[in-house]
Formats: C-alpha cells, sequence, structure tokens
C-alpha cells in the first residue's frame, strides 16, 4: 500500500487521498456514535507547549520527503548524530555536583564514579560564576552554598585530585567567568603533562542566553561575545575534542519559556555565535564541529522527542548555510537535564516517577549527555542519596528496558514526525521576527526574549493556578496529612572560611613579580580587540592570580552592563 517511491515521498498521493476518506468516514461513523455515547474529557487538547494536538494522527501528517526523516549520523540527522548511537556506546551518564571547597566537591565526584557515573559535572558557586573571589565582601555567605568555590589553580588542581582527566569528560557550568576556568583546566593538565588534544570536556560558556535567562553577566554583551569568540578559536587549534562552548536552552525554559521558544531561541543564539567567529574569518569547519547544546528534557514526552529531533534537523539546514563540507559540524549534540521547575517539594518521592520519565524522552530524542534530577531537588541542592536515585534511574533505563537497541524508534510515528515538522517551522517563524528586530543582540538590547518568556511564564503560572494543569500532589491529589520526611544536604559551617584563608595564603606566597608581569601582559591583551584572550589567562592563572583580580582588572577594559528593564 506504501508508495514510497524513488522521488521520496513519504506518502504518495494515492496513500494520502485513501487516509483523508477513511478519516472522514470514521469521523461520521465510529467517532460521532461514540462521543455522543461518551464525550471527551475536554474540548481542545494541546502540547506542553500549547500547540494544538488531534485526535489521532495517520500517514498524511507525515512530512511531503523521507529525506526530512533519513538515517542516523547522515544529514540532516532528525534520527541522531551518529549512525549507531546507543549500541555503540550509551549516553554519557553526567550527574552535576558541586558544593563547598574543592576538596568536598572531589570528594562526591569519586562517590558518582564508584557508582557508575561515566561523565563530570561542575557546578560552581554564586562567587566563581560571577567572576569575584571568596573574600569579595559580595561574595558573604554564599562562598560554597550552591556550588564549588574555586578562586585560584590550587583549587582546581584539588578540584580534580585522583581524577584522570584524559580517561572521563569534564563538564563546567560556568559562563562570564569561563574562559578563567578554561585556562586553570588547560594549566592543571599542562602540570599534568598531559596532551591537551586528548582531554574532552565542555564549558557552558554560553554569555547570550545570560542576557536572555539567567541574568548573570560580568561584562557588556560585545566584549562578552569576543571572549566567548576567544575560546573558540583557542579550543579549535589546541584542543581537538574539547566543546568551547554549550548553546543552553535549559535556561530559557527554567526562565518561562515553553518548548518552542527554547529550541527557536537557543538557534538564534547559535547563528550569533556563528556569525561573529566566522566574521574574524574562521571558516565554519573549523569550529562548528564542536559548539555543543544543552536542552531541558521537560515533561510532555512526545513532544521533547520531536523538540530535539526538530532541533537536529534545524540546526544541519542552518550550519550547512554557512557553507560547511565536514559532516561533523552539522551534526547536533546535545546534554539533557531533566525539568528542575517540574519538581515538587510535598511529596518528594514523585520526583523519582517524573524525573524517569523526562529521562526516557532525553533518551527516545537521542540525548549524549543527560543528567536526572535528584527527587530533593525542591529543597537544596542534592544529597549524596539522592544523586545515587537519580543515576540507578539511568542505569535502569539503558540495562533494564531496550530502549537503547533500535535508534531513534519513534521515528515514523505519525504524530512525533509532524510534531517535529511543526516544531522545526516555529524556528523558522521565530528566525523571521528576530530579523526584522535587527538580529539578536538588537532584539535583547530590545527585552524581545525577555518579554516573549515573561508573557510564557505567566500564562502557565494561570494554567497552574487554576487547576488547568495538573501537578500531583499539588494542585490535585493533595496530601493533607502528609509528613514525609527526607534527608537532605547539610553544609560545612566552617567551609567558607577554610577557602578564604587559603586564597590569602596563596596571594601570599606567590611570585609577586611573575603574578604583576602576568597582569599586565593580560590587560594588554585585552586592549586588543583582535588578538586572543586565552595564552595570557593561562600564564595569569598558573602566576596565581585569583579570579576576581582577573576580572576586577578586565573591567576596567571592558566596562559593565546594566539591563534595560523589561516590562
Ligand atoms: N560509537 C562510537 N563512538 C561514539 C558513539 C558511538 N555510538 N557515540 C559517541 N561516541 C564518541 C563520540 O564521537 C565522542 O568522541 P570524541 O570526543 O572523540 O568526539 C565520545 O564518544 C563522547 O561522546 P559525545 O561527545 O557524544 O558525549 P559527551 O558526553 O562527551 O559530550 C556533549 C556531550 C553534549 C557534546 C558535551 O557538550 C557535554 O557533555 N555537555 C555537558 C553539559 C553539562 O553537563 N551541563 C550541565 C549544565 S547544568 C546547568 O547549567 C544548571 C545550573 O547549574 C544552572
Ligand atoms: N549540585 C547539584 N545540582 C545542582 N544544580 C544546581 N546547582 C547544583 C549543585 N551544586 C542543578 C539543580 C538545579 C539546576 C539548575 O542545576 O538541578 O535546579
Amino acid at each position: 500500500m506504501t508508495d514510497n517511491d524513488h522521488s521520496g515521498r513519504l506518502a504518495g498521493d494515492a496513500l494520502v487521498e485513501r487516509v483523508k476518506s477513511d478519516l472522514a468516514d470514521w469521523e461520521g461513523k465510529e467517532l460521532a456514535a461514540f462521543l455522543k455515547r461518551a464525550p471527551e474529557s475536554k474540548d481542545e487538547y494541546r502540547s506542553g507547549s500549547g500547540l494544538p494536538v488531534e485526535r489521532v494522527y495517520t500517514p498524511a501528517d507525515l512530512p511531503g520527503d523521507w529525506a526530512e526523516i533519513g538515517l542516523p549520523g547522515r544529514f540532516p540527522y532528525t534520527r541522531g548524530p551518529y549512525p549507531t548511537m546507543y549500541r555503540g556506546r550509551n549516553w554519557t551518564m553526567r550527574q552535576i555536583a558541586g558544593f563547598g571547597q574543592a576538596e568536598e566537591t572531589n570528594q562526591r565526584f569519586r562517590y558518582l564514579i564508584a557508582q557508575g557515573q561515566t561523565g563530570l559535572s561542575v557546578d560552581f558557586d554564586m562567587p566563581t560564576l560571577m567572576g569575584l573571589d571568596s573574600d569579595d565582601a559580595m561574595s558573604l555567605g554564599e562562598v560554597g552554598r550552591e556550588g564549588v568555590a574555586i578562586d585560584t589553580l590550587p583549587d582546581m588542581e584539588a578540584l580534580f585530585d585522583g581524577i584522570d582527566l584524559e580517561e572521563i569528560s569534564v563538564s563546567m557550568t560556568i559562563n562570564p567567568s569561563a574562559w578563567i576556568l578554561l585556562a586553570m583546566y588547560v594549566a592543571v593538565a599542562e602540570k599534568r603533562g598531559m596532551d591537551l588534544n586528548k582531554l574532552s570536556g565542555t564549558i557552558q560558556n554560553d554569555i547570550l542566553k545570560e542576557y536572555v535567562a539567567q541574568k548573570e553577566w560580568v561584562f557588556p554583551v560585545r566584549p562578552s561575545m569576543r571572549i566567548v569568540r576567544d575560546t573558540i578559536v583557542y579550543c579549535s587549534e589546541h584542543m581537538a575534542r574539547y566543546n568551547p562552548v554549550n548553546i543552553s536552552g535549559y535556561h530559557i525554559s527554567e526562565a518561562g519559556a515553553n518548548a518552542q521558544q527554547e529550541i527557536a531561541f537557543t538557534m538564534a543564539i547559535t547563528k550569533a555565535y556563528i556569525e561573529d567567529v566566522v566574521a574574524t574569518g574562521v571558516d565554519v569547519d573549523q569550529f562548528a564541529a564542536r559548539l555543543s547544546f544543552f536542552f531541558v528534557s521537560q515533561a510532555d514526552l512526545f513532544e521533547e522527542v520531536a523538540k530535539f529531533r526538530a532541533v537536529r534537523r534545524f540546526y544541519a539546514k542552518l550550519v550547512k548555510g554557512y557553507g560547511a563540507k565536514n559532516p561533523n559540524s552539522m551534526r547536533l549534540r546535545f546534554h539533557a537535564q531533566t525539568a528542575a521547575a517540574t519538581l515538587t517539594k510535598p511529596q518528594p518521592l514523585n520526583n523519582i516517577v517524573r524525573t524517569a520519565l523526562q529521562a526516557l524522552s532525553a533518551v527516545l530524542g537521542g540525548a549524549q549527555s543527560l543528567h536526572t534530577n535528584g527527587l530533593d531537588e525542591a529543597y537544596t541542592i542534592p544529597s549524596e542519596m539522592a544523586m545515587k536515585v537519580a543515576l540507578r534511574t539511568q542505569q535502569i533505563l539503558a540495562d533494564e528496558t531496550g530502549v537503547t537497541s533500535v535508534i531513534d524508534p519513534l521515528g515514523g510515528s505519525y504524530y512525533v514526525e509532524n510534531l517535529t515538522d511543526r516544531l522545526e517551522r516555529g524556528i523558522e517563524e521565530y528566525f523571521t521576527k528576530i530579523e526584522e528586530l535587527g538580529g539578536v543582540i538588537p532584539a535583547i538590547e530590545q527585552g524581545f526574549f525577555q518579554r516573549e518568556i515573561s508573557d510564557t511564564a505567566y500564562e502557565f503560572a494561570q494554567r497552574k493556578g487554576t487547576g488547568e494543569r495538573p501537578v500531583v500532589g499539588v494542585n490535585k491529589y493533595v496530601d493533607e496529612a502528609e509528613d514525609q520526611k527526607i534527608e537532605v544536604h547539610k553544609l560545612d559551617p566552617e567551609s567558607e572560611a577554610r577557602q578564604i584563608t587559603r586564597l590569602k595564603q596563596i596571594r601570599a606566597d606567590r611570585d609577586p613579580v611573575r603574578a604583576e608581569k602576568a597582569m599586565a601582559e593580560l590587560l594588554a591583551v585585552a586592549r586588543e580587540d583582535s588578538a586572543n584572550l586565552m595564552p595570557a589567562t593561562i600564564e595569569a592563572v598558573k602566576a596565581h592570580l585569583s579570579m576576581g583580580e582577573i576580572t576586577g582588572a578586565l573591567r576596567q577594559v571592558f566596562g559593565s552592563y546594566t539591563e534595560t528593564p523589561v516590562f
């Protein structure tokens, strides 16, 4: 019956006609009779992002051309970036960790590795994220609270003590100060005599989404973009397996965006980075293969799978448009994290179930790397026990469910293919709007993204408030007598003081001449827009200049940023 002819059409005209006629017949007969007896629960059904969804999908909803679906590891990569996917290598199980001093986080890393985790992910405390030192007045009370405190190179050495960096890939969630931590990472590896080209890892380094969603910045947009460019160029020349940027939709989603906006804004930001680097004369094939991505895995299982497929396809076409010839430049690889905002304080064990289902959609959507949230997400940063259960969730998915055997098993689903198409078209529609505003940076400056996200967030909060959007245990099946106690992570109250003492000692012990020379060189390079900041930063951290000293000095060159408020 299928009319899968040589022109690549999936559902030829004859089949589509037959399906449409069957559908009309069924609607008039079985469906109409049934609805008369038992109406449906709602007048209209929508996906998590608000797209209207039909009762049932058919071959008439498939894309016109089989090439849009295609095969894994081949353009347009709808079905995955690699031809063997999880048959050749499971996704990386990468639980994030970070608290206290480097030694404390190092212990958590070792614990997670012993439990079978296959990648590392570092979360830094607020001062480190903002490029401040632990002894800065603004850091008081925040040192090591929600992530690990890193001030100088010896902290970084302690963080990775006993961990073979050529064996395990390490992701660092860090943005405005990312280039300094990359410099420290390079310095640690060099000291251990490692080959930089063997190091596999990622820095988030996605500064544009900070202005759009997460709001952690140090410098204004343009010098910040220059820093991102410098890291991309440095890695393309010295670190063949390193991902210098992890373009992130996750935070855009957590700020309130829906699935459609998450991928559309992420792709718009991607386009801006590509254009910035290409404008300096670097060929797209020299760096695009190492651009990497990070998306949330939300609650609507099928829409999330479609989202991952749609963004892979869109990206492939986008990069091709810049003249890419290397297939690796066009394949999108992403890390996924289950959706923290869906997890609840009441009935916290329910969070294990939510997380398992969200993890399933990441895997069905072909993720390369995954963090599953802890059941204590709504309380504080995760305990060892919560991370163990979350890791076991991934291991059960990988080893017990059979989902790794067949690549893109939802490929060809009438519904998922149709959603994939619609989400891809949605990115195009947002691209047109952003072009009309003059591009991504003007759109940020005019508050476009911020407004779109807050409108969606407001609408979603309203739906939850009225109960239209059920949240089990919160607005439905509330357990009034609940007394569910969970053990939560406890911070060591002495950690902050210890970190400050160590920082002061390192400053006192360092060679002042080397430090001063390194600082002068760094400032000179910063003033030269076409120069690359990385080598001078590597020398600065080796000279034991601290994070806060480096960002503080560069503020004199780059200035700082204040957002225009959006109402
Ligand atoms: N057969 C053979 N080889 C295969 C294969 C297969 N089937 N599948 C993969 N491989 C190879 C790959 O080619 C690769 O080799 P290479 O390094 O030589 O190219 C290697 O195996 C590793 O595979 P991937 O690159 O696919 O997987 P990684 O896990 O190494 O990388 C990534 C994934 C998405 C590209 C990377 O950028 C990454 O890991 N990112 C993680 C980001 C992260 O953890 N972020 C946390 C953010 S948390 C946050 O922001 C929240 C907050 O704190 C506010
Ligand atoms: N340790 C573990 N997970 C963390 N997250 C943030 N900070 C930490 C940390 N120090 C995770 C949480 C949070 C998301 C943004 O990242 O899941 O919701």
